[in-house]
């Protein structure tokens, strides 16, 4: 299954998941577990906003930095520019937050309630040039479900 079919898959279930609870946090949980499983991303994780500062949240993968201010990093970033930020290789971007060495790219996607960011998706991956436009179109899809 190429890249495309296995986020097609996992939008109806993301979907069917998120509609019998209504708790943010365990469906956050949830929508990890099936992106870190489905795509062996090296970390797939959730940072929430507390006040100014971002949080971790539900993830999968090595224990990560607890708290990220606005506009810091690449979490940060996303946060403040209220949009998906797609890093090719995190070393040539200025400030990124290094959790793990091992880490090479990174695609974050901010999660919106009404018109306000209330987290962030933070996906890192081992390889350079993970993530796309294609990553971004359904990550943001399932960033609308929850
Ligand atoms: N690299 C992120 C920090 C979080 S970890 O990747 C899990 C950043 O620069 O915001």
């Amino acid at each position: 299954m190429n890249k495309e079919d296995k986020y097609k898959s996992l939008l109806p279930q993301i979907e069917a998941l998120v509609a019998g609870e209504r708790d943010l946090i365990a469906n956050m949980a949830n929508v990890v577990a099936l992106l870190h499983e489905t795509f062996g991303f090296w970390w797939t994780g959730f940072y929430r906003v507390d006040r100014d500062e971002l949080v971790l949240g539900p993830f999968q993968g090595h224990v990560a930095c607890l708290r990220i201010p606005f506009g810091r990093g690449v979490c940060g970033t996303a946060w403040q520019r209220r949009e998906t930020v797609i890093v090719p290789d995190v070393h040539e971007f200025a400030g990124h937050i290094a959790c793990s060495s091992a880490s090479n790219s990174e695609i974050v996607v901010p999660v919106f309630c009404d018109d306000t960011v209330i987290a962030l998706l933070d996906i890192d991956s081992t390889d350079y040039d993970t993530f796309d436009e294609t990553d971004k179109f359904y990550l943001e899809q399932m960033m609308r479900l929850l």
